[in-house]
């Protein structure tokens, strides 16, 4: 009786919301009207792909930068208002390659925005692109191509799809196409061939990371148009901000934190956001992220996590990897696995380093040589918690 009740205050609480003038405004996939600092990369990207007004196919372009710096608003925003003045002389097709991450699916996807009927399995890469190129240039249009975190695809399939993409006006009679890859990993570059790189990169616009001042700025209009005035503080704002401009000025961090500080908020029925609500949403949120993250790890990764742990708690002084890999493979044989190597074990342990889950230092033991030094860098409950959704792992849960 107890829940039911406190799912309905939950319910009434949303339903006559104190904090939220349009909550829809703050999820991460609204695109709004305004976007403040970006007006450089707005321009840019309408100049390069002005040249389609008039039936001229613009450059391809590549865009990158790095998360949350504001490239798919920027992109989406851009080709909105150019199709807006352009008619049907301009198409258009976004897909995003963390979610279309095959061949198929991209073409699948390209193939159905533009209208042409595809099945979503069994034809061949082949017949699949011969009707994407079919349908394009069924028609005297120019038609863009947006490829957004096409390192996904890349990483994936290789260069391929990029390739033939790029080089498709050479097979066209009518239409023309240009191409946008977006992505924030700067490295991408060099997955690509020689061929393609060029090709892809005609033209180039890079996003700079947002600085404090910047994000405080954005949040503030965000702010205006998605809460009530008078329902947050200064202060939440610029905690928001700063948080966010300390990870790399990433906009869908603060973004993220304000949304998740304004529920709070209106869940406990107060009168404004304060930076309370902020801090405990910037905790909540590091918490779902290494959730996640642990949850999507291999198996052998948990395993070497969980040993750590058991160490922290059974000897916490000081952990070097001889201890890891010793637990570990005590852990191993209570489940039935086979361990891994001493050295494949030491490699996953620089992956739980980079990735900022544990954290290692070199440390000298005199005539016996160096080691590393482990020490559990993220919160231990979220990492169990991740643990435990795997069913292999969680036999061993929980500790003695
Ligand atoms: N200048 C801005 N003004 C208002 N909102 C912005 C601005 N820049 C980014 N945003 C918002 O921040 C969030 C992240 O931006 P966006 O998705 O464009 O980042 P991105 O560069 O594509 O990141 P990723 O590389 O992770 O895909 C979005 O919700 C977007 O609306
Ligand atoms: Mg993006």
């Amino acid at each position: 009786m107890d829940t039911l009740r406190s799912l309905e205050e939950i319910f009434v609480k949303f339903s006559k919301p104190r904090i939220f003038r349009a909550r829809e405004l703050l999820l991460p996939d609204y695109v709004p009207e305004d976007l403040p600092h970006r007006e450089k990369q707005i321009l840019k990207l309408g100049s390069l792909l002005a040249p389609a007004m008039a039936g001229s196919r613009p450059s391809n372009i590549f865009i990158y930068g790095l998360p949350g710096t504001g490239k798919t608003a920027v992109t989406k925003y851009v080709l909105r208002k150019m199709l807006e003045k352009a008619g049907d002389r301009i198409q258009a097709t976004y897909v995003n390659c963390r979610q279309n991450n095959t061949n198929y699916s991209v073409l699948f996807e390209i193939c159905t925005q533009l209208g042409e009927k595809v099945p979503f399995t069994g034809l061949s890469l082949a017949e699949l692109f011969k009707r994407m190129r079919r349908k394009i240039d069924s028609k005297a249009s120019l038609v863009i191509v947006v490829l957004d975190e096409v390192d996904h695809l890349v990483k994936k399939n290789g260069d391929d799809l990029l390739y033939y993409l790029t080089r498709i006006n050479l097979d066209l009679t009518r239409a023309k196409v240009s191409v946008i890859g977006v992505t924030n990993d700067l490295k991408f570059m060099e997955y690509l061939d020689a061929r393609v790189k060029s090709s892809l990169c005609e033209e180039e616009i890079v996003f700079p990371p947002y600085t404090y001042e910047e994000l405080e700025d954005i949040l503030k209009k965000r702010a205006e148009q998605a809460l009530n005035p008078g329902s947050y503080t200064e202060e939440a704002i610029r905690l928001c901000a700063a948080i966010a401009a300390r990870q790399k000025g990433d906009c869908r961090l603060a973004l993220d934190i304000l949304l998740k500080a304004a529920d709070l908020a209106e869940l406990e029925g107060a009168p404004r956001i304060e930076e309370n609500h902020v801090s405990r949403a910037y905790k909540e949120l590091e918490k779902d992220v290494v959730v996640d993250l642990v949850k999507t790890m291999p198996l052998h990764a948990k395993l070497v996590l969980l040993s750590i742990i058991h160490l922290t708690k059974e000897k916490p002084k000081i952990i070097i990897t001889g201890d890891v890999y010793r637990k570990y493979k005590d852990l191993c044989k209570k489940i039935g696995l086979d361990a891994l190597t001493q050295r494949r074990v030491s490699d996953i342990l620089s992956d739980l380093d980079t990735v900022g889950l544990i954290s290692t230092k070199i440390v000298s033991l005199g005539r016996y040589g160096r080691t590393k030094r482990i020490k559990i860098a993220a919160s231990e409950k979220a990492i169990l918690e991740g643990i435990k959704e795997d069913p292999t792992v969680s036999t061993l849960l929980p500790f003695p």
